[in-house]
């Protein structure tokens, strides 16, 4: 068991903090926010993420995990200190490193024992090598410090899943003393550990996200193409994913990816690339792509519709994606201003993404249409004309064909993220535009003699 405090209460640090307790290690979570220690304490995580809550409950009740502002008693007595602090995107696409420079120099000036310093947080290659010539500068106490890093690869939505079964574990030391710390520390979780040198450990974290991101871009190049081509993206996905080399995973076409890590890292390591006069031209294209994809459901609505004014337009999902209330990045932030621009009465469902939405688009009239948030599926579809899907949340997923049928005023149905079959739509008589699908038409006079032959005969 080690002491181990955590810096910074977001997605990566409060996961990990929260993960190490159920571990067995005694860890002290850190951050400047009062309110928000008062929340944890009562035991309510400040974010949505499954499971994230009932850990934290039983660890604070068990004495493993506690929250605070003082961050000299928190990192005075650490065997280890993890960074999990934010590195938001700066104007120019490169990382913000002051919050991991405030918490060094912090640990730097409150150390009292050895202590190592974990980096968690995505940080440019070579960051982890200028933090602890930093902590070595302003240190105040004769002891051993020394920074390793250990990037993180969990979810959100499946965050606390992903850190206890994570398929691996990236550890990043210059010293078999940080080594031997660090896999003593992630023993408990018995997991497969891959030993590397900083740097490599700050790459691995880049180039593995930013492949991720550029599969998605790949197959939503592959899906406009498709529509070309009279081509299906889902059945060349399917197709394609027997191949073990190219796997089953992130080949979903869609209207482009979202979040706090894929737009942030892709940016990032183009950026690391430019100061190094390199041109990373694979993930540039992957950056492009998803700029365009973000907004080519709209642009297809557009020329179907000619305007937006006045009509009522459904709008099912606002977040980046399922099982989380982030809205970083996501798609419906660059659709629903457009929208509005355009005239129309928006209603808007989300299941937990409404609160956040609202704080940035508070309900009521705009000098151009509106937008009224809605507490149910059918709400927001009701007597609608048009109807956008931006999330596959499951009870979106569970909407049949006849209920947009039934409820829609027209059944024009926009889907961004391709979950129904486009044939059972198009037999519903709902007219179903998608990404990289066709959009079937039934003739329905045709159906109608074939119907009334088949009685006949
Ligand atoms: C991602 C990585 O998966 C994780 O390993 C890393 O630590 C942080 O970044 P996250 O951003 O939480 O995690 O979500 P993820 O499930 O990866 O989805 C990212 C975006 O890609 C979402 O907008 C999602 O809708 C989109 N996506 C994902 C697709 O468009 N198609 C796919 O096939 C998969």
């Amino acid at each position: 068991m080690y002491k181990i405090a955590v810096a910074g209460t977001g997605y990566v640090g409060l996961v990990a903090g929260v993960c190490f307790a159920e571990m067995g290690h005694k860890v002290t979570c850190v951050d400047i926010d009062e309110n928000k220690i008062k929340v944890m304490k009562s035991g309510i995580s400040p974010i949505y993420e499954t499971g994230l809550e009932e850990l934290m409950k039983k660890n604070y009740e068990a004495g493993r995990i506690d929250y605070t502002t003082d961050y000299q008693l928190a990192y005075q007595e650490a065997n280890a200190v993890f960074l999990g602090v934010g590195t938001p995107e700066l104007p120019d696409g490169s990382a913000n490193l002051s919050y991991i420079a405030t918490v060094a120099r912090q640990v730097a000036e409150s150390v009292e024992k050895d202590c190592l310093v974990v980096v968690k947080s995505t940080v440019p290659v070579g960051t982890n090598d200028k933090v602890d010539r930093f902590i070595q500068d302003f240190l105040v106490n004769d002891v051993h410090v020394e920074v390793a890093s250990n990037p993180e690869f969990l979810a959100q939505g499946s965050a606390v899943e992903d850190t206890l079964h994570a398929e691996r574990v990236i550890i990043g030391t210059e010293s078999e003393w940080a080594e031997n710390l660090l896999k003593k520390i992630y023993a408990p979780f018995d997991l497969p550990i891959v030993s590397v040198n900083r740097r490599s450990a700050e790459m691995i974290k880049y180039a593995s996200n930013d492949f991720l991101a550029l599969k998605i871009s790949y197959m939503n190049d592959i899906a406009n193409l498709c529509e070309l081509v009279g081509a299906d993206v889902q059945d060349v996905a399917s197709g394609m994913s027997y191949d073990k080399r190219i796997g089953a995973k992130f080949l979903n076409a869609g209207i482009g990816y979202g979040g706090s890590c894929f737009p942030k890292d892709t940016k990032a390591l183009e950026h690391l690339a430019r100061e190094h006069h390199y041109d990373l031209k694979t993930v540039k294209a992957a950056i492009d792509v998803n700029n365009v994809q973000k907004t080519a459901l709209f642009k297809k609505a557009r020329n179907r519709l000619i305007t937006f004014s006045g009509l009522k337009v459904a709008i099912l999902g606002l977040t980046f994606k399922p099982g989380t209330d982030d809205l970083r990045e996501s798609p419906s932030l660059d659709n629903i201003p457009l929208l509005l621009d355009q005239g129309a009465d928006i209603y808007a469902y989300d299941p937990v993404g409404v609160k956040n939405f609202a704080d940035i688009y508070s309900e009521g009239d705009f000098s151009q249409g509106s937008i009224k948030y809605v507490k149910s599926v059918e709400e927001a579809l009701l007597n609608a004309n048009v109807c956008f899907i931006f999330t596959e949340w499951n009870e979106i997923k569970q909407l049949t064909p006849q209920q947009y049928k039934k409820l829609m005023r027209t059944p024009l149905v926009f889907d961004g993220r391709n979950i129904y079959p486009t044939i059972s739509m198009a037999q519903e008589g709902v007219e179903y535009h998608s990404i990289g699908r066709k959009t079937e038409t039934v003739n329905v006079r045709e159906e109608k003699l074939n119907e009334l032959q088949s009685t006949r005969s």
